[in-house]
């Protein structure tokens, strides 16, 4: 069985990542969305989120019952070679990713010759997008509306105004800073 790894810290996931799996799970058997713990970016959305945010949007897509979402901690040869795949698909942007993504693919490749990773160009109108862009969109209470998928945008608002206001923060002009 054809297996492919899409990972991310999907922190959140994005419009723009749901349209390069939607378009890439097709080409595999079985398509494992792999959310990264990634303890090194310290994720504004806590695992459980994020996994539950891509989750049910996927689930919302028809057509992609071949897609699960899973998580990993560690090196992810060692997680693609525990799930038996043998390829990652990540979407690239603009030439700003191609550097790390090209370097990572790379470092990836070393540990492990039997993972090839395929890159899947992101659409014209998600080529803007990311999800840093979209946790300082919420941050700042900008409008998230068609940026992430549909059905999860008010639950991504909620979870960050859940978030405990962190100790050091001090009010500046009604802004905490
Ligand atoms: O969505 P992101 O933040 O670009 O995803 C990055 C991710 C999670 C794919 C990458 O950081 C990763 O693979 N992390 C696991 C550790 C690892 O295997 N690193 C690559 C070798 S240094």
């Amino acid at each position: 069985m054809k297996t492919a790894i899409c990972p991310g810290t999907f922190d959140p996931i994005t419009s723009g990542h749901l349209d390069v799996i939607a378009r890439s799970a097709p080409f595999f058997e079985r398509f494992i969305v792999a959310v990264s713990a990634n303890p090194l970016k310290s994720p504004m959305f806590d695992l459980k989120e994020r996994m539950d945010f891509a989750q049910r949007a996927v689930r919302a897509i028809p057509g992609l019952e071949n897609v699960e979402v899973d998580c990993f901690e560690g090196l992810l040869v060692d997680y693609a070679k525990h799930m038996k795949a043998t390829a990652i698909v990540k979407g690239l942007r603009a030439i700003s990713d191609f550097e790390y993504e090209f370097q990572m693919a790379q470092m990836n490749h070393k540990m492990d010759e039997s993972l090839e990773t395929f890159f899947v160009m992101a659409s014209s109108e998600y080529s803007f997008l990311s999800s840093s862009a979209i946790r300082e969109l919420v941050f700042y209470g900008g409008c998230i509306e068609g940026l992430v998928p549909s059905g999860i945008e008010q639950d991504i608002i909620r979870s960050f105004e859940r978030r405990p206001v962190r100790k050091g923060k001090e009010r500046f002009n009604g802004y905490i800073c």
